[in-house]
């Protein structure tokens, strides 16, 4: 029966699996069960080697040195930025290596050229990440921050969109949201979101942390202005990230961080001459690792193919929503509809504190999850939700496309066992 619903034609999971050397791991002898993917997905070992590359053969300094290991780096980067541009539907010069998601975020809201009385609007769904940007800026009186309702389900409502940018009437500069979100799976209709805020004349942020591994994310075919992503949740390396854009977009924005490498010349009578993007953007010594494993896992994830992660994402989010849909106590945040949520099941049994349910699932059975409010605080903070049974956060299992049935099914029987202590 599970074969029956995994025929070998659509992906070799097996093949897959076995370039996650954490399955080999056992946790009082049992195997693990990683279901914290929305955090931090796994790295395949072809990632580790190709950034370890750099370590043992090259260690050096791009753009800075003339000799033979300084120009191997050069070249490694170089070809990093193609690989990566070229899976972002993008131009290379456009895409600005950062730390991470977050950085991204911020690089734009520092560097975006608002005038006062400017509005950013964001959904009401945010990670802390594209929302403090905003709040700050807030704060010292640069912008006005507005958010755009969701429905009852939890899902995007293009007609609340179309409101506010008519009640502010021009004055919505930058429409900056999550494409898939980190604490219920859903993905917001990106595209018609552009075509809206550009025919209100706001330029558009997709926050594509998420969306990234299960998602097509092309730039140009969007027509997004802007894109933020985190290596990490790619199954790449920590501590690399990118804001990607087009030259125009780039173009538009001031300089954030400044330094080494940022500029062309400089001088004590304060003057200086910008480098070029996507340089004047990149400060300082670069992650060149980070950069090179964030090449290598863009391959590795066409190799597996994102509509193929979707796919199991969405079969394996099927299957725990059947299974425990019957179990009284519990209540899934966001859409009924598995298919509605990508890889993200968000739970909670009702008289069960949420850290407690994460807590027996690692205790109990080596499954790994996340439990409070993920980094999504304000949404737990709207009224009506500080009073419904999500106020205390959720439970959430997230799932990667190596997971498989029966990590699922082991799933849903210690859900059950838990709901009935
Ligand atoms: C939707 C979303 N946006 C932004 C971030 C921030 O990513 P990072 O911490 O890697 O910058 C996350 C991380 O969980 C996320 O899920």
């Amino acid at each position: 029966m599970l074969t029956q619903l995994f025929p070998k034609k659509e992906m070799d999971l097996a093949a897959f699996r076995a370039d996650f050397p954490l399955f080999q791991r056992r946790i009082k002898n049992k195997p693990i069960i990683y279901f914290d993917n929305a955090c931090m997905p796994l790295r395949p070992r072809q990632v580790v080697e190709k950034s370890n590359e750099y370590y043992y053969n090259f260690p050096g300094c791009a753009g800075r040195s003339n000799h033979k290991i300084a120009e191997e780096v050069e070249q490694a980067v170089h070809e990093a930025r193609t690989e990566i541009a070229k899976f972002f539907g993008a131009e290379e010069k456009a895409v600005v290596f950062t730390k991470n998601c977050t950085e991204a975020i911020n690089l734009v809201a520092n560097s975006f050229p608002f005038q006062s009385g400017d509005v950013v609007l964001t959904t009401d769904k945010e990670h802390n990440s594209n929302l403090l940007p905003w709040l700050k800026l807030q704060k010292q009186g640069l912008i006005r921050h507005e958010h755009v309702d969701s429905t009852t389900t939890n899902e995007f409502s293009l007609e609340a969109l179309e409101r506010k940018l008519k009640e502010h009437n021009g004055k919505v500069k930058l429409v900056s949201m999550v494409f898939t979100s980190n604490l219920d799976g859903v993905t917001n209709p990106v595209k018609e979101i552009i075509t809206m805020a550009h025919k209100y004349k706001a330029k558009v942020l997709l926050d594509c942390a998420q969306a990234v591994v299960s998602h097509e994310v092309k730039l140009k075919k969007l027509g997004a202005d802007y894109m933020t992503v985190s290596a990490h949740k790619m199954l790449g390396p920590n501590g690399i990230g990118a804001l990607i854009s087009t030259s125009e977009n780039l173009k538009l924005l001031n300089q954030f961080i400044v330094g080494g490498e940022t500029v062309k010349d400089s001088n004590l009578d304060g003057s200086y001459v910008m480098e070029d993007i996507p340089e004047r953007f990149e400060a300082g010594l670069q992650n060149y690792p980070g950069i090179i494993g964030l090449g290598e896992a863009v391959k590795y994830l066409e190799r597996v193919g994102v509509e193929n992660v979707h796919k199991q994402l969405v079969k394996l989010n099927q299957y725990v929503t059947d299974g425990l849909k019957d179990v009284p106590q519990i209540c899934v945040l966001g859409p009924p509809e598995a298919a509605k949520r990508s890889g993200v099941f968000s739970f909670v049994l009702k008289g069960k504190k949420v850290h407690e349910v994460s807590l027996l699932l690692n205790n109990l059975h080596n499954i790994m999850v996340r439990s409070g409010a993920h980094c999504v605080h304000s949404w737990f903070n709207k009224p009506e939700n500080k009073s419904s049974v999500f106020k205390d956060g959720t439970v959430r299992a997230s799932f990667g496309f190596y997971n498989t049935l029966e990590e699922a099914d082991v799933l849903v029987k210690a859900v059950k066992e838990i709901a009935k202590l």
